[in-house]
């Protein structure tokens, strides 16, 4: 099961596409949002009719898709009126530069129109369109218009264009999408936070091709990038190298050593509300690190090690630290070493996990520790985790 499934079962989108080369991207679209758990109702315009098929929304949303505004099926024509009060959020992907107008202007001709006029729910827009069109005063002044009413954008990217042109307009990936608008659902706790999250492993060169490391996936880490930014935040990722795709809307800085983790933190701690240390910092680094590689010999060598920096306790201890959380991955004797190690580092919450358990799964079983005692967290997927840690960050502020 997936895990957004748990968490949005039954949550009802009603999807709009409207006329764009990206419509044929609609049908990735609703096949991510039905596995992530959504009910999905396509609503297509006219001109959408011309870039997808509806039979094949029909059979990946299993739901017939509507197109009229005047169905004689439809019994009292109320179809507007009923499918927008059955929404839980309606997303309007691909939207076309005119249905953005239309949207500005408060029109409704169509199905599509009239129930985004009609509905209650939430409204989100994912532009896409011909860089030309993007860049026209017109479209510029309706874009404004509908932030200004409250519709979140969802993109767009700058890239490669269908017409072939490189530039703003193109709609961002199906994948990106459904994580815009499952930030839709989610409470905005962090609303104005600044939130600096380090993640992943450091790395501690040898010499140039050899090196010191932690095992460490990061997963935990963008998890709660991805949890923080959902909330609200304004959200920095200070990660080791990792195989991870950067959450979208995480600025992030990607570092190798803890040195260079330890400087990136310190550079911008001041403009921090909430540091989440979830880093595997490695505790030691090579003192001489070899300019060249080094040559095997006939006795083993012996590397002198320095100790790095303790980026988590350097944090706490500023005299205007911001809310500092950490993280323990241990072996054995959880609770006690998590205890031992908030003192020690002089924070208000530490969250604790088996290293054997966690280590790059894609769940996780955390105990956050905290001044009021333990709070066990059931077995669960690591963004359903890291929600329910920035949740309890949140009602500790
Ligand atoms: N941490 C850090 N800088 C370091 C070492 C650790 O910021 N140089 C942070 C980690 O990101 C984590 C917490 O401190 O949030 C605990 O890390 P851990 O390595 O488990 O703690 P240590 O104090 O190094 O204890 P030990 O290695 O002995 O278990």
């Amino acid at each position: 099961m997936s895990v957004i499934m748990t968490e949005l079962h039954s949550r009802r989108i009603l999807l709009g596409i409207t006329g764009g080369i990206a419509a044929y991207k609609a049908a990735e679209l609703v096949r991510l949002l039905v596995k992530a758990g959504f009910e999905v109702q396509c609503v297509m315009t006219e001109a959408a009719q011309h870039f997808i098929g509806a039979a094949t929304l029909q059979a990946l949303s299993g739901q017939p898709v509507l197109m009229q505004l005047w169905d004689e099926a439809s019994g009292d024509g109320m179809d507007h009126i009923r499918l927008s009060r059955e929404a839980d959020a309606i997303l309007i992907a691909p939207a076309s530069a005119n249905f953005i107008a239309k949207l500005a202007h408060g029109l409704a001709d169509d199905l599509l129109s009239t129930l985004c006029l009609a509905s209650a729910c939430p409204l989100a827009v994912a532009p896409a369109m011909n860089k030309q069109m993007w860049d026209k005063p017109a479209t510029q002044r309706n874009l404004e218009q509908i932030r200004q009413d409250g519709i979140p954008l969802f993109g767009p990217a700058n890239g490669e264009q269908a017409c072939g042109e490189l530039g703003m307009g193109r709609m961002l990936e199906p994948e990106t999408l459904l994580i815009e608008l499952e930030a839709l659902f989610q409470p905005k706790l962090l609303a104005g936070k600044q939130v600096m999250i380090t993640a992943g492993p450091t790395y501690e060169p040898i010499d140039p091709v050899r090196g010191i490391t932690n095992l460490s996936s990061g997963k935990m880490g963008y998890a709660l990038a991805r949890a923080a930014w959902e909330a609200g935040a304004a959200v920095t990722l200070v990660s080791g190298p990792t195989a991870l795709a950067t959450p979208p809307n995480v600025r992030m800085i990607p570092v190798t050593t803890a040195q260079e983790m330890h400087d990136a933190v310190m550079r911008e701690i001041k403009k921090t509300d909430i540091f989440i240390a979830v880093a595997a910092v490695a505790d030691y680094r090579v003192a001489h690190i070899a300019q060249q590689k080094l040559k095997k010999t006939q006795t083993a060598p012996t590397l002198t090690l320095e100790p790095n920096p303790d980026i988590l306790a350097e944090v706490a201890a500023l005299p205007k630290a911001p809310f500092c959380a950490g993280f323990a991955a241990e072996t054995e004797k959880l609770s006690e070493h998590a205890q031992a190690k908030r003192a020690r580092k002089s924070i208000p919450l530490i969250i604790a996990n088996r290293a054997q358990e966690a280590l790059g799964q894609d769940e996780s079983t955390l105990i956050l520790i905290d001044s009021s005692g333990s709070h066990a967290l059931p077995r669960q997927a690591k963004l359903l985790s890291a929600r329910q840690v920035i949740k309890h960050i949140a009602s500790l502020l």
